[in-house]
């Protein structure tokens, strides 16, 4: 049996953490914040599990998977549909007849799918140059205007003609009266919140959690204490930014508890407007069919990202993805640790495929 460390408490660390200890190894965690559960994290605020790092909704297609979350937490039937508020009207999403309904009166798919050819053929032989025309060609004019411009704006913090079209490589259109967000079999929210899901994966005599504990301040003692590493912190920190730090956007998430029971109706309300600086508000009441007297309401800020600042969503231009790759090359000279999770793999990666990857990496330790 290996003594394993692990570096990260977030998700992927705490699958790969139970995992092994299941299997008889001896895992320590370091997480260099003073909570487990990364960025899915759930804190109680008046009997409000709030989820302190971004709206967090599970879904999955993969029976497996789902399964598999169920032996550490009830799921609730949540299913969302958030609500894109423009200027004060209101619009349904994904974008779909009832979006099409509300934008032109239409009510038939054929009236809406006309509708929308009507309003790209202008780019129809085109190949998009940016993501305005992208998107344009996409789904036409109007809703480019009112439900994707604005909000890609305050997104990416520069205008959509200067972004490249490959950000938007699809868009989900239905031509159904159907507001469930996503396509996947399985959807909802854990009951108790994310960090009670997270403990009881964790809770197991062989693992043991150290809280407030940088890697990289006793690097050298961890690792010669250790047999191997698992390693879900910054790739380009790891190798000490050799080829330069890779991107990020970053995001600033402003809480606060109301004295009302419920404030805008819905979990989630994007703000597709570029005048509303934040792109999004929760109510997290929501996730959970609360019923308590006060509310809580987090407004979601995108933010240009500097090192040293909570880093979210990868850029994964040209230029970083070159960068990536050459972090990548290196690790294969480190064969005593194991990089995974959304910053060891510099990827997007939805908790679904956190979980199938963790799970795909403690099958290497059997
Ligand atoms: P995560 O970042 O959670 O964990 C890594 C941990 O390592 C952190 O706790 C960090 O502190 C720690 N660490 C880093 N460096 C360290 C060091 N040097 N020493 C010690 N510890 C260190 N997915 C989904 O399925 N549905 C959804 O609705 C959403 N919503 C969503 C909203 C937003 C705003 C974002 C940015 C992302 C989502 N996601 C999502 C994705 C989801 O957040 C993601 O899949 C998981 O949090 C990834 O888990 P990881 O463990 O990989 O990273």
């Amino acid at each position: 049996m290996m003594n394993i460390l692990i570096v990260g408490a977030g998700l992927f660390g705490s699958v790969v953490a139970h995992e092994l200890a299941q299997n008889g190894h001896h895992v320590t965690i370091v997480e260099k914040r003073d909570h487990i559960a990364g960025n899915i994290y759930t804190k109680e605020i008046a009997g409000i599990q709030v989820h302190q790092y971004g709206a967090h909704i599970f879904h999955t297609s993969n029976q497996e998977i789902w399964k598999y979350v169920q032996q550490f937490a009830e799921f609730n039937r949540y299913t969302n549909m958030p609500i894109a508020n423009y200027r004060g009207e209101l619009y349904n999403l994904p974008f779909n007849m009832n979006t099409f309904n509300r934008l032109w009166g239409v009510v038939t798919p054929d009236e809406a799918k006309a509708k929308i050819d009507e309003q790209r053929a202008h780019l129809r032989n085109k190949k998009p140059a940016n993501l305005e025309e992208q998107a344009i060609s996409l789904v036409g004019t109007d809703i480019y205007e009112r439900l994707i411009k604005g909000y890609t704006q305050k997104q990416w913090g520069r205008p959509c003609t200067q972004l490249p079209a490959f950000i938007i490589r699809r868009l989900p259109v239905r031509f159904t009266y159907d507001n469930n967000y996503f396509d996947d079999l399985y959807q909802g929210i854990p009951i108790g919140g994310y960090t009670k899901m997270i403990e009881n994966m964790l809770d197991h005599s062989n693992i043991t959690v150290e809280l407030n504990t940088d890697f990289f301040a006793q690097k050298a003692e961890l690792e010669a204490a250790a047999d191997h590493i698992i390693f879900s912190g910054m790739i380009d920190q790891y190798f000490n930014y050799r080829y330069g730090p890779l991107a990020y956007r970053s995001l600033r998430f402003e809480h606060d508890l109301v004295d009302c029971e419920n404030v805008q109706g819905n979990a989630v309300v994007n703000y597709t407007d570029s005048s509303v600086p934040y792109t999004r508000i929760i109510e997290h009441k929501h996730f959970e069919f609360g019923t308590q007297r006060q509310s809580v309401l987090t407004k979601e800020y995108p933010l240009e990202w500097t090192p040293g600042q909570e880093a979210y969503y990868p850029v994964n231009d040209q230029e970083n993805t070159v960068r990536f790759k050459q972090y990548f090359d290196l690790t294969k000279e480190q064969t005593h640790v194991t990089f995974g999770g959304r910053l060891g793999l510099y990827r997007y990666c939805d908790m679904d495929q956190i979980i199938h990857q963790a799970l795909h990496c403690a099958r290497k330790f059997k």
